[in-house]
């Protein structure tokens, strides 16, 4: 007989799942999150370490509007949804963080998040699953919670209430192993204490303002000067610019003054900081995105019969376009494509109706030179 192979013995064999690696996982993500490696990479970590039985360290996701926040939360969702042998540590909710400041003003915290978890669990076991193997799941589980900025404890240099409410409820669950719940009736009702030891939270949020903040600090403020300019080599020629990154420059005390508290903050054990999306990016998530404006509105020209097509110019134009607008990410694209696309979408079956509908960057330059008269 031979002896089982050593390694066997001394590692969880989830960990060897080689569909399970961080690589394997970024690699997986990366396919529906464009660009934002980091961010990919440091999920894949934390997600692998999870999926190992290992505490997998809470995250803290921070970027611009529409750079892919909730698309990489979404995209970790369906990862595991998708795969069933990973059904036992995929007990997943997503929440919205001002959800949480409503539980919390009504003297409840964490119950919402907790209850959500129990619910999803039964959903995946099935509604006669023994109630045990429902808590034992959901206390296994990953939480979501998304616009997590929304739950400052100042706003304007005031103390915000509901938000500070909030971020103690949310610390309920991610410090004290357990919280006294009730449970819902199809579980017997009854109180319990349950173990949050083992929860993982990715928290996510735009933290609108904080890059303004901290570009202030180091350009006016207390750390003015700090931001010396860099040589750079551009096109042939070589010239001194300042360049600001508010990952070289985010400081815990910069969250702390956004109004993310000592305590809560320091339950993160990683900040990620997503960067605002490259022209490049931006033209990838127009093509391939499932739910981009125009894989849309292909499928509405093809309903009628009629095929839609973009030149590559088109297509550039379109998320150079998108690109100039501040603070708005892919999210812009939609927008932008709109003017370019209205006419056609309008009447999809004008003059040759039959042909396919072919724009240039000609049509593109008309459509946003014109007047955008939507509302
Ligand atoms: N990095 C990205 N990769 C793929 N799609 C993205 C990315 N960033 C944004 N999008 C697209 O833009 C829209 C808004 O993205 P979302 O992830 O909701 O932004 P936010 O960062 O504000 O949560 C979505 O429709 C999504 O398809
Ligand atoms: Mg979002």
């Amino acid at each position: 007989m031979t002896q089982p192979d050593r390694a066997d013995r001394l590692y969880n064999p989830s960990v060897h799942d080689a569909s399970l690696t961080p690589v394997a996982l970024a690699d997986a993500l990366g396919r529906s999150v464009v660009g934002q490696r980091r961010a990919v990479e440091e999920m894949s970590i934390a997600l692998a370490k999870k999926l190992a039985g290992l505490p997998a360290g809470n995250v803290l996701l921070i970027g611009s509007s529409g750079t892919g926040k909730t698309t990489l939360m979404r995209t970790v969702e369906t990862f595991l949804s998708e795969r069933p042998e990973l059904a036992r540590r995929s007990t997943q909710i997503r929440v919205h963080a001002n959800v949480l400041a409503e539980e919390a003003e009504s003297g409840r915290p964490g119950a919402g998040v907790i209850r959500r978890l129990l619910e999803r669990g039964r959903e995946q076991l099935g509604l006669d699953a023994p109630v045990e193997r429902i808590i034992e799941r959901a206390r296994d589980g990953i939480v979501f919670v998304d616009e997590i900025d929304k739950i400052r404890s100042v706003v304007g240099g005031e103390p915000h209430l509901t938000g500070i409410r909030a971020q103690e409820a949310l610390l309920t669950l991610m410090e004290n192993a357990s919280v006294p719940v009730t449970l819902p009736d199809w579980a017997g009702g009854g109180r319990m204490a349950f173990d949050a030891a083992d929860l993982w939270f990715v928290g996510a949020g735009a933290f609108e303002g904080l890059y303004d903040a901290v570009h202030d600090r180091v350009t006016l403020g207390s750390d003015r000067g700090a931001l010396q300019p860099t040589t750079v080599v551009e096109d042939g020629t070589v010239h001194q610019e300042v360049r600001f990154q508010l990952s070289d420059w985010l400081r815990s005390e910069d969250l702390f003054q956004y109004g993310m508290s000592p305590q809560f903050l320091s339950r993160f054990d990683s900040v990620i900081l997503l960067h605002d999306l490259t022209v490049d990016d931006l033209v990838h998530i127009f093509l391939e995105s499932p739910d981009s404006g125009f894989r849309q509105s292909q499928a509405y020209f093809e309903h009628h019969g009629r095929e839609l097509a973009l030149s590559p110019a088109a297509v550039r134009r379109i998320a150079e376009e998108a690109a100039s607008r501040p603070r708005l990410g892919a999210r812009a694209l939609k927008e932008v494509f709109r003017r370019v696309v209205r006419d056609h979408e309008f009447d999809p079956t004008a003059a040759g109706g039959d042909t396919a509908i072919v724009i240039d960057l000609p049509e593109v330059e008309a459509a946003l030179a014109a007047p955008d008269e939507s509302p």
